[in-house]
């Protein structure tokens, strides 16, 4: 009973991960020499935005920078055609055209782009944020990064140019194309640089009298179409929408201020450390465009340079689930009295077993519902607890009552859902029933609730994905439950320490604690005695929690220690402090207790090595000295 509350805490409440390799997002390229960084969202002319920063799917992406006026690049306009084309029939390509000449409108670039046909999407870059860190000379000329974002590849597209005006009759060699088929085959790249032909590349001067020319449609509309509007248009979850010119213009100062702040887009852990899928995080050119529009008297500039509005996905944000389940009955939320914790049997019906790489969990009454967290049982517990109760579901506080077989993640309404990276998945053994917590904060009248669950299967066989390394995923978890934060202090710290007992490889951390919590942060030392920060976050918000996955999981050798340090403020400065005067808080389940846990995603080359961790950790879990009982 003690193990299934431990692990029905787990899975549940947060589930987030954090990238370790803190070199990632600058990677040093030896044979093309450059840094390159690619952290930024990037607009096309069709409005869609393309995220830069992520790359999940481990892709090799191209950008080819073209001009509208320069005839060469013109005359490459079918080469690059046919080119994409091939490449997106053999797949593990993402191919760019980038026009990035801030004299021309996007509305020109976009006429451009179809009078040649261009068959591959084109960023408009008239900031120049891409070109600037890709120090573009000419155009056209090509950029090849490898799924790791490193530069592997600048230059000509082929040898059909020697000199401007001096063009073969016959081409030799492709180089852009040779480097990218090197790259899918795992060859060499055997020239990694070749001198572009072409039209000079007009950058702009860094801190150019340009300041006072940057326009909301050129240049701020981009970063908001990319950054805000998935959450501010209507019906989402930020109060105000950012959706045109005079929403965004009028909120000037206040936008510039929480994006500085870096309160806005709301994302916890801080820079400087490891790289986590879907980083929201800002860019400085990003924030110094802002800067630069507000100063600048926020221009709203030509009507040409304004992208279309992104199409959203309505529903499941991950697109289309491979099964989805519904809470069989609508449960009806009492108007008032303290929180109520719900479990819900929702049969799964899967007739093999399979790995689930991703959730997706729609609330059916955003109003009532607080939190979701997903167990699994295989053992048919939970379907006769729900029997011997008249409601649906069943009612527990302080665990689920049974020992889950499993848990595939949760909830909550600052979680952003995500695939695991790399194929992996969690395990879930056929015949299981999936078992839902949901948490619900009664509103003052009776709602009703009926919740979704989507459920993303990795497409391989359990069989095949097992056989190969890494791709299993299972969680650990450190707590101390030792909780109890005097009214006033301001700098309640406490810790936690694991010693992992066998190399694991880390694929996402997820930390957890409630209102009072200030900051968590977890590193890992190694048995060489160097420590990395797993993941650091100096403001916490009980608003926003998340799981984190490393865009690039990594290795932790066995007697790696894991050291976790959370600091509360139970004191009146604390601004998400739910008690005034401040009141003595111990650990305990509703929102107005208190927690110390974090969560880790871990996966290893060798499937035993992580079950023997899982036990391991587990037993040590049980070690740990339990919550005084409230006096
Ligand atoms: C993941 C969703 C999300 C994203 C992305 C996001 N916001 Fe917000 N934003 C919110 C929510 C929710 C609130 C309300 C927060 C609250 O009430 O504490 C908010 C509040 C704000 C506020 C008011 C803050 C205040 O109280 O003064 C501003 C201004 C703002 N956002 C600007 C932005 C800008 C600019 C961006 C993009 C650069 C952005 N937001 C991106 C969800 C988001």
């Amino acid at each position: 009973m003690r193990q299934s509350l431990v692990r029905f805490v787990i899975s549940g409440i947060c589930v987030s991960i954090m990238l370790v390799a803190s070199a990632s997002a600058w990677a040093h390229d030896e044979r093309a020499g450059l840094p390159v960084v690619t952290a930024f969202p990037l607009v096309d002319l069709d409005g869609k935005v393309w995220d830069m920063n992520s790359n999940e799917a481990g892709r090799v992406r191209v950008f080819v920078f073209l001009s509208t006026e320069c005839p060469v690049s013109n005359s490459y306009s079918k080469t690059l055609s046919e080119l994409s084309i091939k490449l997106r029939r053999k797949g593990g390509v993402e191919f760019f055209g980038v026009i990035a000449d801030p004299s021309t409108t996007r509305k020109a670039a976009a006429t451009h782009a179809r009078e040649y046909k261009l068959s591959f999407p084109v960023l408009f870059d008239a900031s120049q944020q891409l070109a600037s860190v890709l120090k573009v000379k000419v155009v056209p000329e090509a950029f090849v990064l490898d799924a790791k974002g490193v530069l592997v590849y600048r230059g000509k597209i082929d040898d059909a140019y020697r000199d401007i005006g001096r063009r073969r009759p016959n081409v030799q060699t492709h180089y852009l194309s040779d480097a990218v088929d090197a790259l899918l085959t795992g060859k060499p790249i055997r020239v990694a640089v070749t001198e572009p032909v072409g039209c000079v590349f007009e950058s702009l001067p860094a801190n150019s009298p340009k300041a006072a020319k940057v326009t909301y449609n050129r240049d701020i509309a981009p970063i908001i179409h990319a950054r805000c509007m998935n959450c501010h248009r209507p019906g989402q979850v930020a109060p105000f929408a950012l959706t045109n010119y005079e929403q965004v213009a009028k909120r000037g100062r206040q936008i510039l201020r929480v994006t500085t702040r870096r309160i806005m887009p709301p994302w916890m852990p801080t820079a400087s450390h490891a790289k986590f899928v879907g980083d929201r995080r800002l860019t400085d050119q990003e924030l110094n465009l802002l800067q630069q529009w507000f100063d600048g008297g926020r221009a709203e500039g030509n009507a040409d340079d304004l992208p279309p509005a992104p199409p959203f996905a309505e529903g499941w944000r991950l697109g289309k689930p491979d099964l989805v389940v519904k809470m069989p009955k609508p449960f009806t939320v009492r108007a008032d009295g303290p929180d109520l914790f719900q479990y819900f049997v929702l049969p799964l019906d899967v007739p093999e077993d399979k790995l689930v790489a991703a959730v997706e969990f729609l609330p059916g009454n955003k109003r009532v519902v607080h939190h979701a967290v997903l167990f699994l049982d295989d053992s048919g517990a939970a379907r006769k607890l729900d029997a011997a109760t008249p409601e649906p579901g069943y009612h527990s506080f302080g665990g689920p009552q049974f020992a889950p077989s499993g848990a595939i993640g949760g909830w909550s309404v600052g979680n952003t859902p995500r695939r695991l990276p790399n194929d992996m998945g969690r395990y879930l053994k056929k015949g299981s029933d999936l078992v839902i917590q949901v948490h619900y904060h009664p509103t003052g009248k009776v709602e009703v609730d009926q919740s979704t669950v989507g459920i993303y299967f990795v497409d391989k066989p359990v069989a095949q994905s097992l056989s190969e390394k890494g791709k299993l995923v299972g969680s650990i978890w450190m707590a101390n439950y030792q909780m109890d934060i005097p009214a006033g202090e301001r700098n309640y710290r406490r810790t936690a320490r694991y010693k992992l007992p066998r190399p694991v490889t880390m694929v996402g951390v997820v930390p957890h604690m409630h209102l009072l919590g200030k900051s968590m942060k977890v590193t890992a030392a190694l048995p060489s005695g160097k420590k990395v920060t797993l993941i650091d976050v100096a403001r916490w918000d009980y608003n926003w929690q998340d799981e984190y996955y490393y865009e690039k999981p990594f290795k932790l050798p066995a007697d790696t220690v894991l050291e976790v340090e959370a600091i509360y403020d139970n004191s009146e400065d604390n601004p998400s402090n739910p008690s005034s005067p401040p009141q003595r808080v111990t650990w305990g389940d509703e929102t107005t207790d208190e927690m110390l846990f974090c969560f880790f995603l871990l996966t290893s080359d060798k499937v035993e090595d992580l079950i023997h961790v899982i036990h391991h950790n587990v037993q040590y879990d049980l070690r740990q000295p339990r919550a005084k009982v409230k006096d």
